[in-house]
């Protein structure tokens, strides 16, 4: 046999085995890592718990419509103490109207804030630590999204102002109120991510993707400072919801969403107050979601190849969707 068939047959073989060597052993400790992983999930459980959002102060920001509306129907139903944020007041006292009136909430607040502003973060925490004294529980849901390709783009501003609401939005309202988050027991936060953070291949989201994977940074790097404090995080990856979000994409000629399939609001957010009270480190929603974070980084030409085929064809390019 000559060296170079000697060599060719080597890389076959080698390319042919490791493949098939690295899913046999990924295959064969799935079971053990599934059952460490429910350990370590437990362990987090017992200490989080127990925990009620009856009497808790919760404070939901992007509370007008959709997810963050719904957040606050769910919450208002188990009892919570309301402090309802976002920029449209007339909407957030509609919101507000059925906390009590439909949900049965007692002590139900509004405020205006535009998450971006720092006066506004800075008077709500004022008020809150005047009337409350802490934060039980802070829903990070204000969002706002896009829907060109970047070439297509034709202010960048649109791709800072995604980042300045969606990350730097939260952060700095977290950054503030953690004293108020440090004096209550057991306190919660709930980043509402997405999906495009755990497959990150969508078109016409570079700046929507880019600022839900940096809340993943943050607030899993946030999690392990404040293990000690007893604060619990907890980041929900939400699929495609029915809400306003295509009515409200930056940009000239935004590509939307194809609610056709899309989960009802309502139904997200009681998987969402679930999750949060039994802090559960994140909340992956849709099968499709569940496989990518399992694939993430171990193919990821595979999900890529899976989150071109699946997702581009929800997105509409010849008309907007209702
Ligand atoms: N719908 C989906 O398919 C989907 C999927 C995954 C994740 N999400 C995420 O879910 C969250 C809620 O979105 P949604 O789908 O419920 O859309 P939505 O109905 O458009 O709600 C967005 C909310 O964010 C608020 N908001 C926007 N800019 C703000 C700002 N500068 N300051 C304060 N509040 C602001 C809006 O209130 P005002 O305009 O009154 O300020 C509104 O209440 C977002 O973070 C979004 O990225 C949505």
């Amino acid at each position: 046999m000559t060296h170079s068939v000697y060599n060719s047959l080597t890389t076959t073989a080698t390319s042919f085995i490791s493949p098939t060597l690295v899913l046999i052993g990924f295959v064969s400790v799935l079971p053990i890592l599934y059952i460490a992983n429910l350990y370590c999930r437990y362990k987090r459980y017992q200490t989080a718990t127990p925990w009620s959002a009856r009497d808790k102060v919760v404070v939901i920001t992007g509370a007008s419509s959709g997810i963050g509306e719904e957040l606050a129907y769910e919450f208002a139903r188990q009892g919570a103490i309301l402090i309802l944020c976002a920029r449209r007041t007339d909407k957030l006292a509609d919101v507000e109207k059925a906390c009590r009136e439909k949900y049965g909430a007692s002590q139900v607040t509004i405020h205006k804030v535009d998450v971006t502003r720092d006066s506004d973060v800075d008077r709500l925490i004022e008020t809150i630590d005047a009337t409350h004294e802490k934060i039980d529980c802070l829903v990070l849901n204000a969002g706002v999204s896009m829907g060109e390709a970047l070439e297509d783009v034709e202010d960048f501003n649109i791709i800072k102002n995604i980042m300045d609401v969606n990350f730097y939005g939260s952060a700095m309202l977290t950054y503030h109120a953690l004293p108020l988050l440090k004096k209550a027991e057991k306190s919660r936060i709930t980043v509402i991510s997405s999906l495009a953070s755990v497959m990150p291949f969508i078109p016409m989201r570079t700046g929507y993707a880019a600022s839900k994977c940096a809340l993943r940074g943050f607030f899993d790097s946030l999690q392990t400072e404040l293990l000690k404090d007893n604060i619990f995080i907890t980041i929900a990856y939400p699929g495609i919801v029915k809400t306003e979000i295509n009515n409200n994409r930056l940009g000239k000629n935004p590509k939307n969403l194809d609610f056709s399939k899309a989960m009802p609001a309502d139904e997200c957010a009681k998987v969402i107050v679930d999750g949060t009270i039994k802090a559960h480190k994140e909340i992956v929603f849709t099968n499709l979601g569940k496989l990518a974070r399992v694939l993430d980084g171990t193919f990821p030409d595979l999900l890529f190849h899976i989150s071109q085929n699946y997702i581009t064809k929800q997105i509409s390019v010849e008309k907007k969707f209702e």
